[in-house]
């Protein structure tokens, strides 16, 4: 390499990744930004000081995948101006249809499938437009650099498991995340060790159905997810723990157990039903029915009665009926929930259901609507809960306005409080003054 780039130019190259989708891209773009650091790139938040783009995406839902076309749109004009930057697609998108963006957008200059990061660096070196989107045997996670030593927040992202094999007929994670696959025990504490040595008080474990873990630990025992959270536990300095998402399945009696016997183990959980129907549950493959849910949650709750619940839902799933989502409202009043998401039902290319015919587009708005309006009278009632209550929270960021940081309370509750910055990674007591529509505010409780 006589002439190549780095000769010439002083700067070091600049790298802009953005992430959609779910937390397990939110992990993955940070280990692309350690990787492509340790080949000399510089991470910037500015698309427009950038020598490389990647935009992580995300295939779940049709406004996701369009998403990615109208941003790549957006930079036609920026390429223009320079004609040296690289765009790549990484994600869900990339892998589903990797083959697809390359030809829709000659901007792109190539595509990287979740499994193949590890290949990036080799992959901005070359000159070529390609796609990779293989499903290597060696998995990314082993061939990575170690994660850096970025000045990290408090709280922090770790995969423990990926892909999926439980294939909800929905949906397109196992096609794009591929075979249920779980990292080595001593890998993630490994991981988890170092994060703590970098101030990290909060470690969340990921993982697209992170409660079917059950990797090999150096006893050549399959370790279920409890057992990492126990032996988790046992770090020094790791304040708290919290694992995301869950499938009703997986739901074990140790793991239930871990809610009650383990101090780190926050309580909350996002243990998504989908639907409250027993005909909708068989159709979406999901194999167990309303009143098994019903029997879990009523298990956990019984392990930690202050657990607050978090969850999914479907509607308008082809075939569900007024009578149908009806029930999807009972079961949302029975279980009642602090937080939760809910989508309208979107046809996946692959999925065994996509061609079925679709519920009438006004009847399926006119459900969310009633179901968001019911979830979000429990969300308020769940913050209001906490309002009087003296709770402790971590610290994890500044907050908006001057003086103050936002953190975390046990419950996942985002709380805003006066504070100086030292007191950012500590965990401190605060009594909850007001409740907002998605957060709380407090004021530091002095001893
Ligand atoms: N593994 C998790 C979910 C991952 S996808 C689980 O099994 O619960 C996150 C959420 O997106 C799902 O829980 C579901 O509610 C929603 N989702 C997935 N596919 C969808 C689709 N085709 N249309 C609408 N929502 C979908
Ligand atoms: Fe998708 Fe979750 Fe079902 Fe897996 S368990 S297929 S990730 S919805
Ligand atoms: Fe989206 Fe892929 Fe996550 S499809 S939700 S980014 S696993």
């Amino acid at each position: 390499m006589a002439m190549g780039d780095q000769l010439i130019r002083d700067e070091p190259k600049r790298v802009h990744i953005r992430t959609y989708g779910c937390q397990m891209n939110v992990y993955d773009s940070e280990r692309m930004r350690d990787a492509l650091t340790d080949s000399g790139y510089v991470d910037t938040d500015r698309a427009e000081d950038a020598d490389l783009v990647i935009l992580n995406t995300c295939h779940i839902r049709e406004k996701a995948t369009e998403k990615v076309y109208s941003e790549l749109g957006r930079f036609k004009a920026r390429k223009r101006e320079n004609p040296n930057l690289r765009i790549a697609v990484a994600g869900c998108v990339a892998q589903a249809e990797g083959e697809e963006v390359m030809r829709r957008q000659p901007l792109v200059d190539f595509v990287v499938g979740p499994q193949s990061y590890h290949r990036l660096a080799e992959m901005v070196r070359t000159d070529s437009r390609e796609t990779n989107t293989d499903f290597p045997r060696a998995s990314k996670f082993d061939s990575l650099p170690e994660r850096s030593t970025i000045q990290r927040r408090a709280s922090a992202f770790l995969t423990v498991q990926e892909g999926c094999d439980k294939f909800c007929s929905f949906c397109v994670v196992p096609y794009t995340r591929g075979a249920e696959s779980s990292r080595p025990v001593e890998s993630i504490l490994q991981e988890a060790e170092r994060l703590v040595e970098q101030g990290v008080r909060e470690i969340v474990l990921l993982g697209q159905n992170v409660n079917a873990y059950h990797g090999i630990g150096a006893d050549n025992r399959q370790w279920s997810l409890a057992e990492i959270i126990n032996r988790l536990a046992r770090i020094e300095g790791l304040c708290r723990i919290r694992f995301t998402t869950s499938h009703p399945l997986d739901m074990t009696d140790d793991l239930i157990a871990a809610f009650a016997e383990c101090d780190k183990l926050m309580p909350y959980l996002h243990l998504p039903v989908q639907t409250g129907s027993d005909k909708v549950l068989k159709a979406m493959n999901r194999r167990h029915c309303a009143a098994d849910y019903l029997d879990i949650i009523g298990k956990i709750r019984a392990a930690r009665p202050d657990i607050l619940l978090s969850g999914d839902f479907i509607v308008g799933f082809p075939g569900e009926s007024e009578s149908d989502f009806e029930q999807t409202l009972s079961i949302v009043r029975q279980v009642r929930y602090g937080h939760a998401y809910s989508f309208r039902y979107s046809p996946r290319p692959g999925t065994p259901v996509a061609d079925r015919p679709q519920v009438d587009s006004a009847a399926a708005a006119d459900r969310l609507g009633r179901l968001q309006t019911l979830l979000r009278s429990q969300q308020e009632m769940a913050l209001q809960s906490m309002v009087g209550r003296r709770l402790p929270i971590l610290f994890e960021r500044r907050g908006r306005k001057r003086g103050q940081l936002a953190g975390k309370s046990e419950y996942q509750h985002a709380v805003h409080c006066q504070a100086d910055d030292d007191m950012l990674g500590e965990v401190t007591e605060v009594y909850i003054s007001s409740a907002e529509a998605n957060s709380l505010s407090g004021e530091i409780v002095v001893a």
